[in-house]
């Protein structure tokens, strides 16, 4: 992965953000839990410019109950392991959610999907 990235600045320069969008569980019992993967991220530390953190996608198992930030727990438990700015994402679909996540130092930065979809003005009405 080291090689991959390292390929990758080398091919976009050194002002232009490298992300990982990563999947912090796969929600099986005994399986992948976020200090795994922040712990597989560790070397990668210095080649990322921020991590994206999501979960399920491995294995097809669903998450028993899905609200909103769901994903927001495994996002603060990455940032507590990393020294990168961490991205959550996830039913994030409001201003003071938003801004209770970055007050509270869970994630640096806030992804949006879905109500961009429904909105296209939905950041504009952020500000
Ligand atoms: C129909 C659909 C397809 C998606 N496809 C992908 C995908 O291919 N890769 C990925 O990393 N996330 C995928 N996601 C997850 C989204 O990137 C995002 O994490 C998710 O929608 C949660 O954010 P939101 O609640 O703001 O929409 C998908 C989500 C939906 C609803």
């Amino acid at each position: 992965m080291k090689d991959v990235l390292t390929v990758i600045r080398g091919e976009v320069g050194k002002k232009y953000p490298i992300t990982v969008r990563v999947s912090a569980t796969d929600y099986v019992k005994g399986g992948l839990f976020p200090k795994d993967i922040a712990r597989m991220l560790q070397p990668l530390e210095s080649e990322l410019d921020a991590v994206h953190v999501s979960t399920g996608g491995l294995v097809p198992v669903q998450p028993n109950h899905i609200y909103p930030a769901y994903q927001v727990p495994q996002a603060a438990i990455i940032k507590q392991h990393l020294r990168v700015p961490v991205i959550a994402v996830g039913l994030i679909d409001n201003r003071s959610l938003a801004d209770h996540i970055i007050q509270d130092q869970l994630a640096d930065m806030i992804a949006i999907g879905r109500p961009l979809i429904e909105d296209p003005d939905f950041a504009a009405q952020l500000l």
